[in-house]
């Protein structure tokens, strides 16, 4: 079988990460019994927008919707592009035109990697954030009344839904009920947000109750984050709002690291569209063409692209390269995880590991 995948580089270390993960696609798909196709496009870049005065073609969805999952890098030069124009004009069309309404990161201490957290170890930080990715906080309803003046009033509403709760917390319950230790956590607000959070919290009651195997607790965000950091320990999957998943799914990867290892999904669960798959960092414009960018999350990104596709096997190969070489640790890392090793050099020995494997 063969699996057409649609290849985004962006932006930034994006352009620098995202051929490290190809290599442990090719490398994992040389020992399984797939083929992956890929095409690559040079829009949702700032070089794109440069050229044509826009972050996509006109026809992206048309272009994009055909194939099985698309391998996206970072998008963000902001410079060149304000990041809300960068990031409306390309990431959020394809979240919200592919209706990949969840977005899930996995939050787990890999080995080799030390947490900023005292004491940590791995198997104490293993859980998953999900996110809805399509409505809430982050809706374009809203608006300025007497702009520039002493009356200015600005608005923007939280939108929520009752297809758009119940279907991210049907997959956030059904990725618990998939899990060993069966249990989920709600993010919410809905001692001080008044109308839509208490509706969440409905939504997740009432959810609860076709599950009746998995434990359910929730938090206000506020002490949730703070549980992040002390206790870890406590999540298995946590199921958030686009806001409040924003805040937990950047600080869960926090905890376990760097940003440069984790790795996150944009999922369409029912598969009428592409999923997309890129790691949780920006294009970091900081270190870009240093050659450190630390290529980890964008490899793991592949895996689970490949968990997605149905190449479970290939995809659990990827990530166990990836433990492998951080459990040996020493040079061959990246400066971010203490080593002197470049993204070409991490890249490599990952893609080497899996080969061998
Ligand atoms: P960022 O993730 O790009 O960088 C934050 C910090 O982490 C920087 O110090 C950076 O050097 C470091 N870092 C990030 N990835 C790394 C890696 N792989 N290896 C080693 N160090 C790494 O976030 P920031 O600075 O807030 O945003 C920069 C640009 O990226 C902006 O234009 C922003 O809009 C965009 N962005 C894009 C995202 C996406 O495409 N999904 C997500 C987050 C930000
Ligand atoms: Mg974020």
């Amino acid at each position: 079988r063969t699996h057409r995948i649609a290849v985004i580089p962006g932006d930034g270390i994006g352009v620098e990460t995202v051929p490290e993960g190809i290599k442990a696609l090719d490398a994992v798909a040389a020992n399984h019994d797939f083929e992956l196709e890929y095409t690559e496009y040079d829009f949702a870049s700032a070089n794109y927008w440069l050229k044509h005065g826009k972050m996509l073609p006109d026809n992206w969805f048309d272009e994009l919707k055909g194939y099985d999952a698309i391998f996206f890098g970072a998008v963000g030069a902001p410079d060149v592009v304000p990041d809300h124009v960068s990031l409306w004009g390309s990431l959020l069309k394809f979240r919200r035109g592919f209706d990949q309404y969840a977005n899930v990161r996995p939050v787990r201490l890999l080995p080799g990697i030390k947490s900023p957290l005292a004491g940590r170890l791995p198997g104490d930080i293993d859980f998953y954030v999900v996110r809805e990715n399509t409505e809430g906080e982050y809706s374009s309803v809203g608006g300025i009344m007497f702009p520039e003046t002493d009356r200015e009033i600005v608005m923007q509403e939280t939108v929520m839904t009752r297809t758009g709760v119940d279907r991210i917390l049907k997959y956030a319950f059904e990725l618990a009920e998939s899990r060993e230790r069966k249990h989920l956590t709600s993010a919410t607000k809905s001692n001080g947000i008044s109308i839509s959070m208490p509706y969440w919290d409905e939504r997740v009651k009432e959810m609860s109750a076709k599950y009746p195997d998995i434990s359910v607790d929730k938090f206000h965000i506020d002490i949730l984050t703070a549980n992040f950091v002390l206790h870890p320990d406590w999540f298995d999957v946590v199921v958030a709002s686009n806001l409040f998943g924003d805040i937990l799914s950047d600080l869960g990867p926090a905890c376990t690291g760097t940003i440069g290892v984790a790795p996150s999904g944009n999922i369409n669960p029912e598969r009428i569209y592409p999923s997309l798959f890129e790691p949780v960092h920006g294009s970091a414009p900081d270190i870009v063409g240093k050659g450190i960018a630390n290529p980890v999350g964008q490899i793991w990104s592949a895996s689970m692209m490949l968990n997605h596709l149905g190449e479970h096997a290939a995809g659990a190969a990827i990530l166990e390269g990836i433990e492998r070489v951080l459990t040996r640790g020493g040079d061959a890392l990246t400066p971010d995880l203490g080593g002197s090793g470049t993204t070409i050099s991490l890249g490599a020995e990952i893609a080497t590991e899996i080969s061998v494997a």
